[in-house]
């Protein structure tokens, strides 16, 4: 850990911190063309963010295939967006916490005839206490990097044929909470103490540095990634939480707190318009792109989690 303090905190400016901040009263920028005739896959569309993106592509005329875990809500969701907007909506059922279902995920949408236009990674839980899936991983670490990041590399044939395509990570600025970096000795948090809000940050800057990695496969087919703040919204995040964390969430989060209309805006333009095609492996807080914090742009430190994580896939039989 000392190593790494000397690294980064050199590294480290408060014109980044202020850029942030500034950041966080901007608008997202609106795209208003349609998105007719073009599909779009967007993780944990039941509820909050990834939702009400669902609406604002319905709205814009595209086609969804929504990858979602409840089917019940599923249901409701494709129901009610199908009614209202006509567009063509599919769902598909998986946990996305479990790596069976990640790689069947990954299979079905390789097995798609036709390209798709817009991959947006949303799905996330925000947990107070540590829990392991059963394939007994934490659970923040497979649902917000390892399962966009299997996703996308199984995608890789497809995109070398398709040759075009959008993958956006719906990450957080909680990616900060990791100050000094990764601990790629203890990724599940087996043992440290757990804590939500880092926890929870180590899996979204796990989540970054992989979309650097990412970057550099993907443009040679034509492919961009990228990694965004959808802003701080009112959504069902922490809803499984303590009676405390509902009460702060309550009185405290949620008074400060945006719609998620804006974050849903700003997966439109990102997913949509020509401008941010002239990029890849870019953060952005909505709309605006943003300079990373030192450890979420360290590229050794990227090359050194993905060797990391091909050990501790393959220990789990995925290859990476
Ligand atoms: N809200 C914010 O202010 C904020 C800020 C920064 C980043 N984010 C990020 O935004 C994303 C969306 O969060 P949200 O705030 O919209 O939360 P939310 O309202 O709780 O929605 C989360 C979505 O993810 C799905 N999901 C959770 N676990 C899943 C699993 N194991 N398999 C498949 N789907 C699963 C949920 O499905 P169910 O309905 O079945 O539970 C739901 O559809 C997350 O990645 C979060 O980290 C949110």
């Amino acid at each position: 850990m000392n190593s790494k303090i000397r690294k980064y905190w050199p590294q480290y400016k408060w014109s980044n911190v202020f850029s942030m901040v500034k950041n966080m009263k901007q608008h997202p920028r609106r795209y208003t063309e349609s998105f007719e005739g073009k599909l779009v896959v967007i993780t944990g569309a039941t509820a909050g963010i990834g939702y009400q993106t669902a609406r604002k592509y319905a709205a814009m005329g595209a086609h969804i295939i929504m990858i979602n875990r409840n089917l019940e809500k599923s249901k409701k969701v494709r129901r009610e967006i199908a009614e209202e907007f006509g567009t063509p909506i599919e769902s598909f059922i998986a946990d996305l916490s479990l790596l069976a279902d990640i790689q069947r995920v990954g299979k079905y949408l390789l097995s798609l005839e036709r390209p798709i236009d817009t991959v947006i990674h949303n799905a996330g839980v925000h947990m107070e206490f540590r829990q392991e899936t059963p394939d007994g991983l934490e659970t923040n670490l497979v649902l917000h990097y390892l399962c966009p990041l299997i996703i996308t590399r199984m995608l890789m044939p497809k995109y070398q044929l398709d040759r075009a395509g959008r993958v956006i990570f719906v990450s957080s600025e909680a990616y900060r909470f990791a100050v000094w970096g990764l601990d790629l000795e203890d990724l599940e948090w087996k043992r440290r103490r757990y804590s939500g809000l880092k926890a929870y940050g180590a899996g979204k800057q796990a989540q970054i540095l992989s979309m650097h990695i990412l970057a550099r496969e993907l443009a040679s087919h034509n492919v961009t990634i990228h990694a965004m703040h959808p802003g701080l919204v009112r959504t069902e995040s922490g809803r499984d939480n303590g009676r405390l964390y509902q009460w702060y969430k309550r009185n405290i989060i949620d008074r400060f707190s945006d719609t998620p209309e804006v974050s849903a805006e700003a997966l439109y333009y990102l997913g949509a318009s020509p401008e941010v095609l002239q990029a890849s492996g870019v953060f952005f807080h909505l709309t605006t792109e943003e300079e990373l914090a030192p450890p979420a742009r360290d590229l050794e430190a990227a090359e050194a989690l993905w060797q990391r994580t091909r050990e501790l896939l393959c220990e789990k039989g995925v290859a990476l």
